[in-house]
């Protein structure tokens, strides 16, 4: 028996995520290895087209990652996400892929064990969910 290791991308804004985990990775935290960081300017930029690519291109799960309300760079990137995450779970939701499988959360750049927590959590849930059916976003292999 083979056991399920979940592939997971991480889109994280530059500014406030990225430095998170940059801190976490200095703390040298417990941090799963099953997340492919991706840095964005700001989680505002992050389209839905992004997060299907990723799910498309073997992503078991997404989870975008902004600065904390109020703190975004580009004033309110940070709510556009929130908008856009919402919309886009709403729209995976008649679908047999788990709205779960998407995650929006906000980590400043000093907050590595809070990185830490959410990716842990992320994988926990993820790994709980399963591989992502196939011939949803990806081609049978
Ligand atoms: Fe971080 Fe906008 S700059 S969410």
């Amino acid at each position: 028996m083979t056991l399920f290791e979940p592939k997971i991308v991480a889109l994280l804004c530059n500014w406030c995520a990225y430095d998170g985990a940059d801190a976490a990775g200095r703390a040298r935290l417990d941090i799963p290895p099953h997340v492919r960081e991706v840095r964005v300017m700001c989680s505002g930029q992050v389209s839905p087209g992004m997060v299907l690519k990723a799910f498309e291109a073997g992503a078991d799960g997404v989870i975008v990652l902004g600065c904390q309300p109020g703190d975004c760079h580009y004033k309110e990137g940070n709510l556009h996400a929130l908008k856009r995450i919402v919309l886009l779970r709403s729209v995976l939701n008649p679908t047999p892929v788990d709205p779960q499988r998407l995650q929006l959360d906000w980590v400043s750049a000093g907050q590595g064990h809070r990185y830490a927590q959410v990716v842990r959590d992320m994988v926990k849930r993820i790994t709980a969910l399963g591989p992502l059916p196939s011939g949803h976003f990806r081609e049978e292999r």
